[in-house]
């Protein structure tokens, strides 16, 4: 007895990464999966079908999606895959529900058991499973290196016969998973960095890893450690201590969010006119409308002398670490119910209970993401 697991080519505008690496193959195997991928699912991440072994690639119609008791794919497939799913299948991928209504209710339809990545709990066991901290790293790294070919400057002191090329400033607002690899990759880089974040025990953590944190002196930690929206007086605070340090800095990076929420505003229109000229903001905000006023998501747009970079989709960027961590992720989570040669789903476990969106035609959760990202840490 074999659990057939299936693989899609990624058909969403810009995705590039596969669920399913090389090194995985042999490993699911293990677990009873008999692997089946879609001909060329591999090939925006520079891994071609050869590269892969124990896998039976087929071509993108067929009876092979009918009959997958699994199926792994990075972003959410249409609602006519879906429809193709075998009632009772098993289906990981990103979700966000709330912007996919349509593909709820299809998954329900369908009775598939679907697992939102997004969903998954920030405990200390699920970190292997994480795939938004693992995603998220690559973005922070990336931002730096996307702000760094966008500015006139260098990044780190250098000494030449021709005198002393001082440090860039750099700044990162938000320290979450992102913004602290932002921080240490800057820093790696010889930047004088600074970092800010509305939950104060971010502060040690930007420190630990070469930074100077700005204290604004408010404290909006929420629940399950998120943060939470600032008052308009909050935000007055914020912006009055903030400012300088904007406008002192060469790139600015943010990687503000708040779950459920629109990405939280920064930087206004008046301290970016601020900014030195030649200064670059990358606003990872930007799948969530953007931390700075005049982003444009997907796009890098000039307003006076300073850049503004609203790229979407980072990992996507890199898409070959990025699929490698992800399809890990997956794996991960996959173990967890794929044992023996069978799936089996222990609703007891904290990581499978919280991470299911909808089960036996039966919405497991609220849509709202805010839900779900604030159930509190247990580990
Ligand atoms: P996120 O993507 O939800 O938010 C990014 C950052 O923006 C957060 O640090 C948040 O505090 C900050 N932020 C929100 N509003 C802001 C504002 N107005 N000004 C400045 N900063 C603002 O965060 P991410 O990376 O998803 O991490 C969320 C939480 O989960 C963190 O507490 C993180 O430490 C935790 N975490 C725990 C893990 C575990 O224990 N297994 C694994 C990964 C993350």
């Amino acid at each position: 007895m074999y659990v057939n697991v299936a693989v899609l080519k990624e058909t969403h505008p810009h995705e590039r990464r596969v669920a399913l690496v090389p090194g995985l193959c042999a490993k699911l195997c293990a677990l009873g999966a008999r692997l089946h991928m879609q001909a060329g699912a591999g090939e925006a991440s520079f891994l071609p079908d050869a590269a892969y072994s124990d896998v039976l690639f087929v071509s993108s119609g067929g009876q092979w999606l009918h009959e997958a008791d699994v199926l792994l794919a990075v972003q959410a497939p249409s609602l006519e895959v879906v429809g193709k799913m075998k009632p009772g299948s098993v289906l990981l991928c990103f979700v966000y529900a709330q912007k996919n209504p349509a593909l709820v209710q299809r998954l329900l339809e369908r009775q598939i058991t679907c697992f939102a990545m997004e969903r998954l709990p920030r405990i200390t066991r699920a970190q292997s499973m994480d795939a938004l901290s693992s995603q998220s790293a690559l973005s922070g790294y990336y931002a730096v290196q996307l702000g760094s070919v966008q500015m006139s400057r260098i990044l780190p002191k250098v000494t030449t016969a021709a005198g002393i090329v001082g440090p860039a400033r750099v700044l990162v607002l938000g320290l979450g998973v992102a913004g602290l690899e932002a921080i240490a990759t800057a820093h790696r880089l010889g930047a004088v960095v600074e970092g800010y974040d509305v939950r104060p025990e971010t502060a040690e953590q930007a420190r630990s890893l070469g930074a100077e944190f700005v204290d604004v002196g408010v404290d909006a930690r929420g629940k399950g450690g998120y943060a939470r929206e600032l008052s308009e007086a909050e935000k007055t605070q914020v912006a009055q201590v903030l400012t300088e340090h904007i406008q002192q800095a060469d790139l600015v990076i943010t990687t503000a969010a708040v779950p459920g929420r629109p990405s939280p505003r920064l930087i206004s229109a008046a301290q970016l006119a601020g900014m030195k000229p030649g200064a670059v903001i990358v606003d990872l905000g930007a799948e969530g409308g953007g931390n700075c006023e005049g982003c444009v998501p997907g796009q890098t747009v000039t307003i006076g002398r300073v850049t503004l970079m609203a790229p979407l989709n980072l990992p996507s960027s890199l898409s070959q670490d990025a699929s490698l961590l992800y399809a890990k992720n997956q794996f991960n989570l996959l173990a967890l119910m794929l044992k023996n040669n069978v799936i089996s789903i222990d609703w007891d476990d904290q990581i499978l209970a919280q991470t299911v969106l909808t089960h036996a035609g039966k919405l497991m959760h609220s849509l709202n993401p805010a839900d779900a990202a604030t159930q509190e840490k247990t580990s």
